[in-house]
């Protein structure tokens, strides 16, 4: 199997604009994980970026532009989220919007979501399945983290259970990106009958 020998860019989306974030905390993991399998990585933290409500004729407002050039110059993307009411974020929303095929097709993603109670599974879903609506290579490992208000301790994440499970997410980021590219699975790809 060939692979690019530039070191390997993992992108995280932090889709959580509080100060106290498990969900940042908890990317920030998943990205230590994939700097120790070698990666170099970065966090796209959505406080710092300007991107007021997505309008299709706007499509470059803001730093909308900025953003998308993150999202291309990385092999795999995590997208973290809170769940809110039963979704994912607003923020989160309208940063894929502003995003498309240019970003994500042929992108190996992973998924992160945290809620309050109990496992965040409807949010997760949904960004699922907004990633197959961009052509994104999802993985199939993702991780719920239930219960925020008591799952970071001193900007760790304090359930030894749940760290393992982001790490080892980090790692898979890692090693399944740029998973369109590898020719041995493009040859192999099944032709279907229409
Ligand atoms: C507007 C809003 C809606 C929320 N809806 C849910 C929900 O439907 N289910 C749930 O378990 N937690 C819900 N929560 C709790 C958040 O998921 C929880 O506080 C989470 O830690 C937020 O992520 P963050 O710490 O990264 O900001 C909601 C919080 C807010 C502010």
């Amino acid at each position: 199997m060939t692979r690019n020998t530039r070191p390997t860019q993992v992108v995280a989306v932090c889709g959580s604009l509080a100060t106290d974030s498990v969900t940042r905390v908890a990317l920030q993991e998943a990205l230590s994980a994939a700097e120790a399998a070698d990666a170099r990585t970065s966090l796209v933290d959505l406080r710092e970026y300007h991107l007021p409500t997505f309008d299709p004729d706007e499509q470059d407002a803001g730093d909308a532009p900025e953003l998308r050039r993150r999202l291309r110059e990385a092999d795999a993307v995590l997208l973290g989220t809170p769940m809110y009411h039963g979704s994912f974020s607003s923020p989160l929303k309208t940063a894929l919007d502003y995003s498309g095929f240019d970003e994500f097709e042929d992108t190996t993603v992973g998924l992160l979501a945290v809620s309050g109670g109990g496992f965040p599974r409807p949010a997760l879903e949904q960004l699922r399945s907004v990633s197959r609506a961009l052509d994104a290579w999802t993985l199939p490992l993702d991780v719920a983290v239930p219960n925020s208000y008591e799952q970071v301790d001193d900007d760790e994440l304090a359930d030894d259970a749940i760290r393992d499970r982001v790490r080892d997410l980090g790692a898979e980021l890692v090693r399944h990106a740029g998973i369109a590219r590898y020719p041995n699975i493009a040859e192999t790809t099944p032709q279907h009958a229409d």
